[in-house]
């Protein structure tokens, strides 16, 4: 019999005919951009992590920049985060004029570690927030992290990115800190193709990033021109940025909120088949696990020591069998940018390194057979004995 090389895709969104129907109803509605479903959505999302008010934009890189800005990073203060993420949570910093301070991830798995970022904060006086990414789900040593943070007088914007739905006993990840942001992107564990949601403590810090959301308008388009005494009138307070969430995607966001449970159930199974299958294996490393994990990514490492053929070739050996994957991260300090400003070498944070060059995302997503799955893992299973040394 042939083998089954039908391709399995890194990523696929879920989307149903609830969303296409939440869509049509929008488009038929008379108002396309941010109004009544993106309020719906917000007020929807705030109440699913427990927040008081959740503000939607464009994206989690908006976000991020919001709550930065709403922080008070500017120029001649720095934001410290690990150079193993997307790079928007460090560029948002230098949007604003500030530096970034890279901090590299923990020995066991793949997040800022809280011990060397207290050294870092010790050492540097001018680090105003830090951005604690939950890299692929798994919640960041928040505890530690807060304290840290506290003593040494830095914000704390959680980048959620990858970390929805994430409850843990503390809260929900992304309420745990002064702000959290959550990323909307196709790939992202819910979606409205691009968006973004954020969170916030403080009252004045959310006021603030409703303003620069939209203009720095005192006033949304929405309250301009629907409201029974809609005035044409407002006033610019600041120079703000076009960082809304239009209704067609919110009305996306609110029917795969109402699924982010059950997807996440779906994840988590398949999470469970990938662990099973490569748990004790000598040539595989499994990712670090946790009962809330959202398992955005499951990122398994292969062990050198044992097997022969390096990353790259394992890589190009999966899609040769029709499996999609990916690599997370390409550390930051490793991009031309990131290196050349701040004139950093690979071995500056060689546990970063060493996870980028071990490490494979696989096929992890809602709608994902088992089948698929298991023929992603005896593929895995087929390379790696294969390739023993
Ligand atoms: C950790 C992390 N943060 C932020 C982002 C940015 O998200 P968005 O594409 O919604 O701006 C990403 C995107 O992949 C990410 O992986």
């Amino acid at each position: 019999m042939k083998a089954n090389t039908e391709f399995i895709p890194f990523a696929r969104p879920s989307i149903g005919i609830e969303e296409e129907a939440a869509v049509i109803e929008v488009l038929r509605s008379g108002w396309l951009t941010t109004g009544k479903a993106a309020r719906a959505f917000e007020e929807e999302f705030a109440s699913f992590v427990g927040a008081k008010r959740a503000l939607a934009v464009n994206s989690a890189t908006s976000g991020l920049h919001l709550a930065l800005e709403a922080l008070g990073v500017g120029p001649g203060f720095k934001v410290a985060t690990s150079p193993y993420t997307f790079t928007s949570s460090a560029a948002v910093a230098r949007h604003l004029g500030a530096e970034v301070a890279f901090c590299d991830v923990a020995k066991d798995d793949y997040n800022i570690d809280p011990e060397l970022l207290d050294d870092l904060l010790s050492g540097d006086a001018s680090i105003k927030a830090v951005v604690p990414v939950h890299v692929g789900g798994l919640p960041c040593r928040m505890a530690e992290i807060l304290e840290t943070c506290r003593r040494h007088g830095a914000s704390v914007v959680e980048d959620a990115a990858h970390a929805f739905p994430l409850r843990l006993k503390e809260g929900a990840a992304g309420t745990l800190g002064d702000a959290g942001v959550y990323s909307f992107y196709a790939t992202k564990t819910i979606t409205t193709g691009e968006g973004g949601m954020i969170v916030a403590r403080d009252e004045a810090v959310l006021r603030r990033m409703e303003t620069m959301r939209l203009h720095g308008f005192d006033r949304a388009a929405w309250d301009r021109y629907t409201s029974k005494a809609a005035s044409w009138r407002y006033d610019v307070v600041d120079a703000g940025y076009k960082y809304n969430l239009p209704d067609l995607l919110a009305a996306v966001g609110r029917e795969q909120l109402k699924k982010a449970d059950l997807f996440r159930e779906q994840r988590r199974e398949i999470s469970a088949l990938y662990l099973g299958a490569f748990g004790g294996h000598p040539a595989l490393e499994n990712p670090p696990s946790h009962p809330s994990h959202a398992w955005h990514l499951f990122s398994l490492r292969i062990r050198p020591e044992v097997v022969k053929i390096g990353r790259d070739e394992f890589v190009e050996r999966l899609q040769a069998a029709g499996i999609g994957v990916s690599v997370h991260f390409i550390p930051l300090h490793l991009m031309s940018y990131w290196s050349r400003r701040y004139s950093l070498s690979p071995s500056d944070f060689p546990r970063a390194l060493d996870k980028f060059s071990r490490t494979i995302s696989l096929p992890i997503w809602q709608g994902m057979t088992r089948a698929q799955a298991e023929r992603v893992a005896a593929t895995v299973l087929e390379i790696a004995e294969g390739a023993r040394a």
